[in-house]
């Protein structure tokens, strides 16, 4: 049912954990589901993805997508991390049954809560702006101890 990919990316989940520096966090939620999926992004003065880190509190193959969406952008400038669709991420793990599809939507929208909560925390509130206005995630509020 699972492809080795995904099997890999979630017995051997790259980037799991919290991130103490970052200066972007997005978590975001499916209702139906329940699940919670949360992303910490080190961005760099040049906007250069340096380090980025997830928790996802879910299914096996959220685990699974939020690892590899973080493998795909990490080293990306955030604006190109900000184009990462699920269907990449679900290319990238050589597919996912249909009924787990909505597993990577939670990742890219995690991806774009975090660099949204970048801009944010930058006063780049035009561009966090344009986020919200393309996104329909139920953002949940991360936190800000940083
Ligand atoms: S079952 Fe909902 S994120 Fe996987």
């Amino acid at each position: 049912m699972y492809t080795e990919k995904v099997m890999d990316h979630f017995s051997n989940p790259r980037n799991m954990g919290e991130l103490d520096d970052a200066n972007g966090v997005g978590m975001v939620g499916n209702a139906k589901c329940g699940d919670i999926m949360k992303i910490f992004l080190k961005v760099s003065d040049d906007g250069i993805i340096e380090d980025i880190s997830f928790k996802t509190f879910g299914c096996g193959a959220a685990v699974a997508t939020s690892s590899m969406a973080t493998e795909l952008i990490k080293g990306k400038h955030i604006e190109e991390a900000l184009k990462l669709s699920n269907a990449a991420v679900v290319e990238a793990l050589e597919g996912l049954p249909p009924a787990k599809l909505h597993c990577s939507v939670l990742a890219e929208e995690a991806v774009h809560a975090a660099i949204k909560d970048y801009y944010e925390r930058m006063g780049m509130h035009e561009k966090a702006e344009e986020i919200a206005e393309n996104e329909h995630f139920e953002e949940h509020e991360a936190p800000r101890e940083h």
